[in-house]
C-alpha cells in the first residue's frame, strides 16, 4: 500500500522550492503524490506550475486584489478542510512561512493529519519580523511531526523550542535543487539560452557599454509603508550612475506596481519589467553584478551564483548566508544602501570579499533527503 502525500502551497516562492521535491515524490515507489495549490498568487504561480511541468490535482484558486490576511487564512482553512475530507492523504507537506503554509497546517491539524514542514526552524525571534511570516512558520512548526530543517541552524533553532531531535532532518534547502535544475536547463539548450536573451535585449547592451547590472527585488508586507518608497529612491539615484543599468522585476502587488511606476517609471536608467519565470529569473541574477532585494529565496540562491546580496530588511531568518560573508542587512535606508551598493560597485576589494560562490544552504539533494525520511 502507498502512502498518501499531499504536498499544499499557493505563492511563487513555495512553488519554486517544492517543485523539486515534487519531481522526487513523483518517481518515488510507495509514494502516492497529490498536489494542491491554493493560488494565494495566481499569475506569479501559474509561471512556475508552467516552467517545472507541475499539474495540480486541486486548484483553490483564492486570490483576490488586494487580499488581507484573516480572509487567506479563513478561505485556505475552509476550502482545504473539504479537500482533505475528500481526499483523506496519510500526510500533508507545506513548505516555508507564507499564510498558506500556516493556514493549511491548521486545517490538517484539525483534520488529524500528520504534517512534514519543509525549510522549517528559520527564525528571527522577532514575531514583528518577517511580518506576518515568523508567525506563520512557528505556528506551523509547533504543529508539524516533521521538520526538515535547511541548516544546522534552523535545525537549533528547534531543538531550543524543545523539538525532539528525532522528529528533524537537515536537508538543505531545496531552492538549491530547483537552482540547479534550471541552470543546468539553461546551460544544455542553446534554445533557452536565445529565447532568455531575446526577451531581455537591454542585459546585452548595458553590457556593451561596460555597464554593470544591478538587479532590485521588493515585495515585503512590512515595507509596503515607505520601506519600498526609500529602496526605490535609492536605485533611482544608482541609475544615475552612466556605468549602472538597473532592472526590477515588478511584484505583481498593486502597491508595489503604483510605488515602481512612480518612482522609476520614467528613468531611463531603470528596466521595470514584469516578474520573471524562474530560467530568466536565475539567468538575470546570473548576468547581474549586485542584488539588492527583500527577498527571502533570492538570499539563499544568489551565493551559489557569486553575486554580492544587499538584504532591504532590518532582520533576517537567514543568518548563514551573512556569516558566509555574501549577504549584507541595509534595512530600508535610502543612504546606506547607496552608500553600500557605491561600495561594491566602485571598490573591488569589497566586491570580491563578497562574491565568492560558496553557499551554506545546500547541494542540490534536499528533495532526495526528505523523500527518504518520509520513507522510513
Ligand atoms: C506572499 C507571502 C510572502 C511571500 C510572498 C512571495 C503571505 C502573508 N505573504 O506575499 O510570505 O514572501 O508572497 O512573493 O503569505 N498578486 C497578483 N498576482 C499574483 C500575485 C500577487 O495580482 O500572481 C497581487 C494581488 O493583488 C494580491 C497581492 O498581490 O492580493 C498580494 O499578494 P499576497 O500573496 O497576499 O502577498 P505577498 O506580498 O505577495
Ligand atoms: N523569482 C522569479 N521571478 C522573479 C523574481 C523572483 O522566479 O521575477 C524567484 C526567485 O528566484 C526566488 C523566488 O522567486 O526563488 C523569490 O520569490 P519572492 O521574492 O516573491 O518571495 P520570498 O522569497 O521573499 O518569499
Amino acid at each position: 500500500m502507498s502512502t498518501k502525500i499531499l504536498t499544499v502551497f499557493g505563492t511563487r516562492p513555495e512553488a519554486i522550492k517544492m517543485a523539486p521535491l515534487l519531481k522526487a515524490l513523483g518517481r518515488q515507489d510507495g509514494i502516492e503524490s497529490l498536489v494542491c495549490v491554493t493560488a494565494q498568487h495566481r499569475e506569479m504561480l501559474d509561471q512556475v506550475l508552467d516552467i517545472f511541468g507541475i499539474q495540480p490535482d486541486i486548484d483553490l484558486n483564492i486570490m483576490q486584489a488586494g487580499q488581507g490576511l484573516p480572509y487567506i487564512t479563513s478561505t485556505v482553512i475552509g476550502e482545504l478542510t473539504k479537500v482533505i475530507q475528500e481526499l483523506r492523504p496519510d500526510r500533508i507537506l507545506v513548505h516555508g512561512d507564507t499564510t498558506t503554509t500556516m493556514a493549511a497546517s491548521l486545517a490538517a491539524f484539525y483534520a488529524g493529519v500528520p504534517v512534514g514542514h519543509v525549510e522549517a526552524g528559520l527564525r528571527t525571534g522577532n514575531i514583528k519580523s518577517p511580518w506576518p511570516e515568523e508567525l506563520n512558520r512557528r505556528i506551523t512548526g509547533t504543529i508539524a511531526d516533521l521538520h526538515f530543517a535547511p541548516t544546522t541552524v534552523s535545525r537549533d533553532n528547534l531543538l531550543r523550542e524543545g523539538v525532539k531531535p528525532e522528529a528533524i532532518e537537515v536537508t538543505g534547502n531545496t531552492v538549491i535543487d530547483a537552482l540547479l535544475l534550471a541552470a543546468g536547463e539553461i546551460e544544455n539548450s542553446a534554445a533557452i539560452r536565445s529565447r532568455l536573451s531575446a526577451a531581455l535585449p537591454f542585459l546585452a547592451d548595458a553590457k556593451q557599454r561596460g555597464q554593470r547590472i544591478v538587479l532590485a527585488t521588493g515585495h515585503r508586507r512590512e515595507n509596503l509603508d515607505g520601506g519600498l518608497t526609500a529602496v526605490f529612491t535609492a536605485l533611482a539615484r544608482l541609475a544615475e550612475r552612466p556605468d549602472v543599468t538597473v532592472v526590477v522585476p515588478v511584484h505583481l502587488n498593486p502597491i508595489v506596481r503604483n510605488e515602481a511606476q512612480s518612482i522609476l517609471g520614467d528613468n531611463a536608467g531603470v528596466h521595470l519589467i514584469a516578474p520573471q519565470d524562474y530560467l530568466a529569473f536565475v539567468h538575470l541574477m546570473a548576468q547581474s553584478d549586485l542584488i539588492i532585494t527583500d527577498s527571502g529565496g533570492v538570499q539563499e540562491e544568489a551565493p551559489s551564483l557569486g553575486k554580492p546580496v544587499l538584504v532591504t530588511r532590518d532582520t533576517t531568518e537567514r543568518p548563514e548566508a551573512i556569516e558566509a560573508g555574501t549577504v549584507k542587512l541595509v534595512g530600508c535606508d535610502e543612504e546606506e544602501i547607496v552608500a553600500q551598493a557605491s561600495t561594491l560597485l566602485d571598490d573591488p576589494a569589497s566586491y570580491d570579499r563578497m562574491s565568492t560562490a560558496t553557499n551554506p544552504y545546500g547541494d542540490g539533494r534536499a528533495s532526495d533527503r526528505i523523500v527518504s525520511r518520509l520513507l522510513q
